[in-house]
């Protein structure tokens, strides 16, 4: 039987929150500027952590932010309404607790929460090389656009649209 896991949302005066940054500096150390960087908190970020035996053995952090001005781009609109997407920052699982599903578990638990905040789409980038990440959002039907940043760092952009197509 697979150990059991729980999804709790933490903000910054969560007491505990020491315990997620400590396992983000020890799993993922490359993606704590993604956290910490000053452009990732111009934009209200939410976090989830996933906990195993009371510890903190995974995590994902996103923004909901309009679309279009992280690229510089006008902010879209429908119907004269602005929209917003959650993006996501970091995301990780301690190397001991992958492949129980605590990683999708993360991602659905986001996905779930973006249709709550009231997002259009979720969005996420993630470099070649993160094949269990691109297993997930492929599997969770994400749409990929593959695509090179700089010279050459390859990478696929992923988006899952939260709106129930009607045609
Ligand atoms: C990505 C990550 C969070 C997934 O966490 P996890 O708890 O192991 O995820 P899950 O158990 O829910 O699912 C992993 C899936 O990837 C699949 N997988 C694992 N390694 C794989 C590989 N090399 N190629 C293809 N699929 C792979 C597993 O089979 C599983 O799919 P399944 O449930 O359909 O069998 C974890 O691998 C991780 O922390 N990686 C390092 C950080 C990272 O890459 N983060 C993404 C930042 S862009």
């Amino acid at each position: 039987m697979r150990p059991e896991f729980l999804i709790e949302e933490w903000d910054e005066t969560h007491p505990r929150w020491h315990e997620f940054v400590d396992c983000l500096e020890t799993v993922s150390p490359e993606q704590a500027p993604f956290v910490f960087g000053e452009c990732y908190r111009m934009h209200q970020s939410y976090l989830l952590v996933a906990l195993q035996v009371s510890e903190v053995v995974g995590f994902i952090r996103f923004a909901v932010q309009p679309i279009g001005p992280e690229v510089k781009c006008p902010a879209l609109r429908l119907d004269g309404v602005q929209l917003t997407e959650a993006k996501i920052h970091a995301f990780a699982v301690r190397q001991d607790a992958r492949s129980q599903g605590i990683g999708t578990a993360l991602q659905r638990q986001t996905i779930w929460r973006a249709r709550e905040l009231g997002c259009y789409q979720v969005a996420s980038y993630s470099s070649y090389g993160r094949q269990a990440n691109h297993h997930i959002k492929l599997s969770l039907g994400f749409a990929a656009q593959p695509e090179v940043h700089g010279a050459n760092q390859q990478g696929v952009y992923f988006l899952l649209p939260l709106q129930n197509i009607a045609l």
